[in-house]
């Protein structure tokens, strides 16, 4: 049995991978760590909590170590619109962090799940059916620090033997925890929106194309390729994943089957825009599909659905 460290466990992504990793693994054997404390997302009952800050690699040596720690998902990091406002914390979290980790993994021989993201992919990248391996020059401090960050693991598994293994996000929706300083959030907060207000105000333009996934799919991704027979692994980090490819008018129609008086409206944000433009409209799975039987569940419409009942029953229960 794994005993699993999360960092950034009470992000967007780290709130619900705690609890699926508690459920396959069993909550003695999961340990939730986080820059901040106070939040009811990682229940005290699921599992353990502690402070760890990414930056600080002796804390990070004494947990892994006193808690025996066999493999780190390593989700602390700044998200893109947020690294371009804040280049050079986004370097010293997002690289130096995942610095800490990887030489914490090589120490105690721990596997490593990072994610990367299509932030790591940029204006000269071709768009459509975007290739695992193709060119990447990003010019987001975002982009640098995930393509950096592939090529580090990649490199700790070939020199020291460390067993890095991650995925290159699209955006990710979901209804537990906002994402926080991103350019595909606006993929969550118009749900909100549509059930609070009915009406949107979108900061990227009607036709701004960018791949999405529902969260069970993201959860179910990085378990899946953390438990893949590394036999069948041949790119081993940064796995094109994704589930759907939609612009913000495809999202407002689908919303507007359920909520049909629901408006979106336009004030481009031309930071997240010009970071959208620079990613792929639509990338390229099959790698993953190939390499450890990656499929989505969720597309579109069952997206919708099930995302627009979850986040009224959450609303609903705030309310109480
Ligand atoms: N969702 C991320 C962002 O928008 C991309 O990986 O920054």
């Amino acid at each position: 049995m794994p005993k699993i460290l999360i960092t950034g466990a009470l992000g967007q992504i780290g709130s619900e991978l705690v609890s699926a990793l508690c459920e396959r693994y069993g909550h003695q054997n999961v340990i939730a760590t986080d820059i901040r404390s106070g939040s009811e997302s990682v229940a005290p009952e699921d599992c353990s909590f502690e402070i760890l800050n990414v930056n600080d690699a002796s804390r990070l040596a004494e947990l892994v170590s006193r808690h025996q720690v066999t493999t780190i998902y390593h989700l602390a990091a700044i998200l893109s619109a947020m690294a371009e406002a804040r280049p050079q914390d986004a370097w010293n979290i997002n690289m130096n962090g995942l610095y800490n980790v990887l030489e914490v993994a090589r120490q105690y021989h721990c596997a490593v799940f990072i994610p990367s993201s299509i932030g790591a992919f940029g204006a000269s990248t071709p768009p459509d059916l975007t290739p695992q391996d193709t060119i990447q020059r990003p010019n987001t401090i975002y982009g640098v620090t995930k393509v950096a960050g592939e090529l580090l693991c990649d490199y700790y598994f070939k020199r020291f033997g460390v067993d890095t293994r991650g995925v290159r996000y699209p955006g990710i929706i979901s209804y537990k925890t906002p994402p926080g300083g991103g350019t595909t959030d606006y993929a969550v907060h118009i749900f909100y929106a549509a059930i609070k207000q009915k009406h949107y105000t979108c900061f990227l333009k009607p036709d701004t194309f960018l791949d999405m996934m529902y969260m069970p799919d993201a959860i179910r991704a990085a378990i899946d390729l953390m438990e893949a027979d590394p036999a069948c692994l041949k790119h081993r980090n940064a796995f094109n994943v994704t589930a759907m490819s939609v612009d913000p008018e495809m999202l407002a129609a689908e919303i507007r089957k359920h909520i049909p008086d629901f408006r979106m409206d336009y004030t481009i944000d031309p930071v997240r825009q010009s970071i959208a433009d620079s990613w792929p409209n639509h990338i390229d799975d099959s790698a993953a599909r190939v390499e450890w039987d990656w499929r989505p569940e969720y597309d579109l419409v069952t997206m919708t659905v099930d995302m627009l009942k979850q986040l009224l029953l959450k609303l609903q229960n705030a309310k109480c």
